[in-house]
């Protein structure tokens, strides 16, 4: 780490706002919330296939966690001591979730200075659900402290050598807790109805820097300590850590971005619109409720597009596009510090409440801070991906309340809970009018404030609090079929862009000869009409076309990870030989699922592009994380 980067981060943290924590943080980490007083009213406890943990009798509320950060063993290695709250005369162990832990020793206390030797045992490992770890606790019994370290193959962390780091010359890890990889890197209630407060004590080796999805204090980072806290309470897929060589550079009094020096300035010119879309926000729902909105630049093997963790939202580099045309990443998780973070799916049956809500907030906020035409072509573009998942998903994934026992919820994760959930909530705004809808919304992010809610709880709020002072409005809301059947009713919203029929009328005239490929008027197209062009190209181009189309716009070399990713889906089905290279860098280096998926998908179709997929998967697996190797692997046939 050179002086001035160094110097950039210590002013940006000179800007936080004051840390309210400040003074618990000198010596050890601050004194957690009384468990006798949680914050929330808690919900009583519901059943959640993908836990095997037992929250109706005893409950964590907060965890004090502390590690040291091994890069040459990849593992953490350290402490969980976990607060817990019995619920009412209830006698029954602890019971968390783990997965690949190695547990070392367990000790409780009723107060916190004499610690006791804990008997435990470790059951089966599921493969999807991991194992649980059941503890015997006396009644009296406030703490439990386990001594633990990760597996090398945690699920929920990365493990990166230098040279899958931009910057080659420092290692990174991060971590990746939803939906159910907490348990992975973190012995806990791993359901998201449990939410407790955190504190957390990281060591890393001297010149790299450890964040958080937590405030941190910087003055306090001595010798590679360093210190964070939560005190609001959240789900455990909402903990993460990453450690790096990272530069900050700040975007505005409340927001900045971390990234590896060689990135941080793209990125920061990127995101400059950050501070508009929190205040867009908050306009619409009311205060943002979590200090400091940060972004963090991931290596491009980051699994996701992004991911929502509280005050710092991870990102992959694929949407550094260099004209902020892919900002609606940031928007989408941004707008989860209201719909997710705030009012949280209790379980992953209700995923849709965290992700539909999200979508139809990030719309609203591209339409705020980018204008209704942008927001228009994202729609349709949204809609196009709903209508191929629609197409191709069996019918019981196709719901939004979906049953997923004996599942992994990553299976879960389709266009479906996205779009239709999106589209359900646009349905709603469009029949009781915008005005009544947005106060609704409003009202609902307070009631529900740092609560995890069930699909019914949020049926029976609508409800009460929209439908029934509307009864005739609300007939023509078909809510049965929105949330327990398949595919879409007939009434269900068609978004619709003023931009796109021009961009098909464009595709039309090319595709029939009439005009070159460089008459197109593509120089002034956006990467949405890009994307749409290229979506609505027929399955089968002839490849003098393509080498046409790409002799004009270059689109093998697009730096545009998403045009780029249209264009290899066309090349890939139609043979286009130019773009093989750039098919196999695109998927060495970048480990987005979203993006890689499809193409394995398109190249496995055919007998030579298996061998393509294989040839490439090969040199590809070692630098993807475990969630995509879960993914990739049956789709190309991977034998260990
Ligand atoms: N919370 C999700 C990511 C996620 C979902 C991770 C389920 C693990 C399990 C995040 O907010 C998200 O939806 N990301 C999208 C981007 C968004 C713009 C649709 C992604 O990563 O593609
Ligand atoms: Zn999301």
């Amino acid at each position: 780490m050179n002086r001035s980067f160094l110097l950039v981060v210590f002013l940006a943290f000179l800007a936080l706002p004051s840390c309210r924590h400040t003074a618990d943080m000198d010596s050890k980490p601050p004194a957690p919330p009384s468990v006798e007083s949680p914050s929330v009213p808690s919900r009583p406890a519901i059943s959640d296939v993908h836990s095997y943990s037992n929250p109706s009798q005893i409950v964590v509320r907060h965890a004090d966690l502390n590690w040291e950060v091994l890069f040459d063993r990849k593992i953490l290695k350290g402490f969980a001591e976990l607060l817990v709250q019995r619920q009412g005369t209830t006698t029954g162990p602890l019971i968390l979730d783990t997965r690949n832990l190695k547990i070392i020793r367990v000790q409780t206390s009723a107060d916190g200075s004499l610690y006791q030797l804990a008997r435990f045992t470790v059951g089966p490992s599921d493969p999807i659900l991991g194992a649980p770890l059941t503890i015997d606790v006396p009644q009296s019994v406030q703490r439990v402290q386990i001594e633990y370290e990760t597996s090398p193959q945690a699920s929920g962390l990365q493990w990166m050598d230098p040279a899958q780091t931009a910057g080659r010359k420092h290692p990174f890890m991060f971590t990746q807790s939803q939906a159910i990889h907490a348990r992975s890197w973190i012995p806990l209630q791993d359901s998201p109805q449990v939410r407790m407060t955190y504190t957390a004590r990281v060591r890393v080796p001297g010149d790299l820097l450890a964040v958080m999805s937590a405030e941190n204090n910087p003055d306090h980072v001595q010798r590679g300590e360093y210190m964070f806290a939560m005190y609001k309470p959240v789900p455990s897929y909402l903990i993460a850590l990453a450690v790096g060589d990272l530069a900050f550079l700040s975007l505005g009094p409340r927001t900045g971005v971390y990234a590896d020096p060689t990135v941080v300035d793209s990125a920061a010119a990127e995101f400059a619109d950050t501070e508009k879309m929190i205040d867009a926000t908050e306009e619409l729902y009311g205060p943002y409720r979590w200090g400091r909105y940060d972004l963090l630049i991931l290596p491009p093997s980051f699994p996701f597009g992004g991911m929502e963790n509280p005050a710092l939202t991870f990102a992959t580099p694929t949407i550094l596009a260099g004209d902020k045309s892919l900002v609606a990443l940031v928007a989408h998780e941004l707008a989860h510090s209201w719909s997710g973070n705030l009012v949280t799916n209790a379980t992953w049956r209700d995923f849709w409440l965290n992700e539909g809500f999200t979508v139809y907030l990030e719309r609203r906020i591209q339409e705020a801070v980018y204008g209704v035409r942008r927001e228009r072509m994202e729609a349709v573009l949204g809609k196009q991906d709903l209508d191929k998942d629609l197409a191709d998903l069996p019918d019981a994934d196709e719901i939004l309340y979906i049953d997923l026992q004996g599942r992994d919820p990553d299976d879960g994760f389709t266009d479906v809970p996205y779009e239709k959930g999106a589209l359900f909530l646009r349905h709603l705004e469009e029949t009781f009018g915008r005005e009544t809808f947005d106060a609704f919304l409003r009202m609902y992010f307070d009631q529900f404030a740092f609560q995890s809610i069930t699909t019914s709880d949020f049926l029976q709020y609508l409800k009460a609090n929209l439908l029934d002072k509307n009864p005739k409005l609300a007939a023509t809301i078909p809510l049965e079929q929105w949330i327990y059947q398949p595919g879409l009713p007939a009434n269900a919203p068609l978004p619709i862009s003023e931009a796109f029929p021009e961009v098909e009328k464009q595709a039309r005239m090319w595709l029939g000869g009439e005009i070159r490929a460089a008459a197109l008027p593509a120089r002034s197209w956006s990467t949405q009409e890009w994307l749409h062009f290229l979506k609505s190209l027929p399955q089968q181009v002839d490849r003098a076309r393509l080498s046409e189309l790409d002799g004009a716009f270059g689109l093998t070399k697009a730096g545009n990870a998403e045009v780029a990713h249209q264009w290899l889906l066309i090349a890939i089905r139609n043979g286009y030989e130019p773009a093989w290279n750039r098919l196999e860098k695109y998927l060495v280096e970048i480990g987005r699922r979203k993006l890689t998926k499809p193409l394995y998908e398109e190249l496995m179709k055919t007998p030579q592009g298996k061998e393509r997929a294989m040839v490439i998967y090969r040199k590809a697996r070692p630098g993807y994380h475990p969630i995509a190797i879960t993914t990739l692997d049956p789709i190309v046939g991977w034998k260990n």
